[in-house]
Formats: structure tokens, sequence, C-alpha cells
């Protein structure tokens, strides 16, 4: 269903690499609600070619960006205001761990494994804002946001180095929040439920966080097609003075000791 919350709005979509990407989601979902923008990824996610089924469906160019370079960044920001002029909003959707992937415990930390994941993962958000700052090319009103997940404020065993990585993102959007705020854009992050895609389902142990979340959430997890309808409203003009917050979009759980459900698991098995 549209509603025509982002009639007329133009932007770039950081981070869909297929199908179950959030970032994908999200980019349909804002074309049904009569957005236009460029998609982005890595120029070796772009290799993948998924990503041209995506621009097709939805009108879109695709121009790959390493998010950690300001070289790329500032060619691509060049490209989208040679298209659309000032634009109104900006998805990242970016997140990689070297260590994650590579299997080593957060107790024996690879530092420069740790760097390259902190690059993309964290300071690609400021390089992002920083580009769009520098070329002053957001309309007032406008809205940023970056996706993040609950591990920034609680453990969660084998999350490892992303934990670290998401608190310094969810760091970077209050902080620079407060300069965009001169310029009347708001910037904020959305703390997702576990969702199955590529870069979730790398994270050890990954069925165990789905299945938990699920059963500690009083609405149930919330699905990559939830949270692309959450992104909408956040782009939408529904939200203007929304900024430099963290905002749960996980079906309840962040606010719950514990369930009824979970209570009667264990309650079964101690009885
Ligand atoms: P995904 O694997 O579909 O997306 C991650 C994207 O990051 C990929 O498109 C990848 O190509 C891109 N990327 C990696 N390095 C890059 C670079 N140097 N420059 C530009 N792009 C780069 O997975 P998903 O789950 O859709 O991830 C999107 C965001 O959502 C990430 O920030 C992730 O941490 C966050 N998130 C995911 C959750 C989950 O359980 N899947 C839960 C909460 C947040």
């Amino acid at each position: 269903m549209s509603y025509g919350l982002l009639k007329g709005k133009k932007g770039i979509i950081f981070g869909a690499l297929n199908e179950q990407s959030i970032a994908w989601k999200v980019a349909e979902r804002c074309h049904e609600e009569g957005a236009e923008f460029i998609l982005s990824n890595a120029p070796i996610a772009m290799r993948m070619g998924e990503l041209n089924a995506l621009a097709e469906k939805t009108g879109s160019d695709v121009i790959g960006a390493d998010a950690t370079s300001i070289e790329d960044l500032e060619k691509l920001f060049d490209a989208a205001v040679a298209k659309f002029g000032k634009i109104d909003f900006i998805l990242h959707s970016i997140g990689m761990s070297v260590n994650v992937r590579k299997g080593k415990h957060y107790t024996e930390m690879n530092y420069d494994w740790l760097e390259k994941g902190w690059d993309v993962s964290a300071v690609s958000f400021h390089k992002v804002m920083r580009v769009a700052w520098e070329k002053d090319c957001m309309n007032e009103w406008g809205s940023i946001l970056a996706l993040t997940y609950i591990a920034a404020q609680r453990t969660f065993p084998d999350y490892n180095d992303m934990s670290d990585n998401k608190a310094y993102l969810e760091s970077i959007a209050r902080t620079f929040g407060n300069y965009w705020g001169e310029r009347k854009v708001r910037v904020n992050t959305v703390s997702q439920s576990p969702t199955p895609t590529t870069a979730g389902s790398g994270v050890k142990g990954f069925g165990g966080f789905l299945g938990y979340a699920e059963d500690m959430s009083p609405l149930g997890n919330a699905t990559a097609l939830d949270c692309a309808n959450y992104c909408v409203t956040l782009f939408s003009d529904l939200t203007k003075k929304v900024t430099m917050q963290n905002l749960f979009h996980d079906g309840g759980f962040s606010s719950s000791g514990v369930t009824q459900k979970v209570i009667n698991k264990y309650d079964d098995e101690n009885k």
C-alpha cells in the first residue's frame, strides 16, 4: 500500500546487496512512496550484479562508492547533485567486521581488522555526512539515517567488535546531528531486530539471536520490510523534529526484562 509519503523527494541509498538486504526493501518502499534515488554500494559488491535488477525496478541509477573513500563519496554526491540538485534523504545501511568474518574471538581481537571494520561500519557514516555537509547538498527538513543494533548497549556473545562499531556509529549520529540541526536536517539511527541477511547471518550463532529475540519481543521480531516502512516514515515530513535519536525498531525487545514465553520455557525446564 502506498501513501505517497515521499512524493518529490530525492535521495541516496547505500547498502542494497541482494533481495534480503534491509536497504533493498527500503529502496522498494521509497520507490512505492514516490521517491527518486541513487543506489550505491562498494564496487566489489556491485560486481555481483544483483543491484541492477533493483535499479531497473525502481528507475534508479547505480553508482559505486567505497563508503570509506572520500574521493568515491565526492564523485557520488557530485553525480547526485547533477541529477537531482539538493537531496532530501540518505540511508547508510553498511556494516562489516573482518574479525566476525574470520571468526576471530573478541578476546583475541586483531586490531588491523578492527580498524578496517570500524572504518566501514562506523566512520563511513561520518564520511558520508561530511561530504554531504561540505557540498551543502541537503534540502532543509532532510533526513539522514543509519542502521544499528542493540549490541551497542548490551552484550551479545560473538557480535564481537561490531558492538563497539555500532556504539561509535550511534555516537556519530548524535554528534554530527547537532551541527546538521543548523541546516534543519535530522540525523537518527534505527536499531533493528536481528534480520536474516548476508551481514546478519554472518554472525556466529545467528539462529540463536533470531529465536531468542523473537521470544523476547512482545510483537515479535521486526522484518526487513517492517524496517523499510519505518525508514519511510523517518524520511517523510511526518517526523521533522525527530533528531539525534537511537530509535529502537524491535517489537519491544529493548524494553523487555523477560516475556511470558521465556518464563514458560524455563519454568518447564526447571519443574
Ligand atoms: P547486507 O549484507 O545486505 O548489507 C550490508 C551492506 O554493506 C552490503 O550491501 C555491503 O556491500 C555493504 N558494504 C560493506 N562494505 C562496504 C563499503 N566499504 N562501502 C560501501 N558499502 C559497503 O546486510 P544488512 O543486514 O541489510 O545490513 C545493513 C545494515 O543493517 C548494517 O549496518 C547492519 O549492521 C544493520 N543491521 C542488521 C541487522 C541484521 O540482523 N541483519 C540487525 C540490525 C542492524
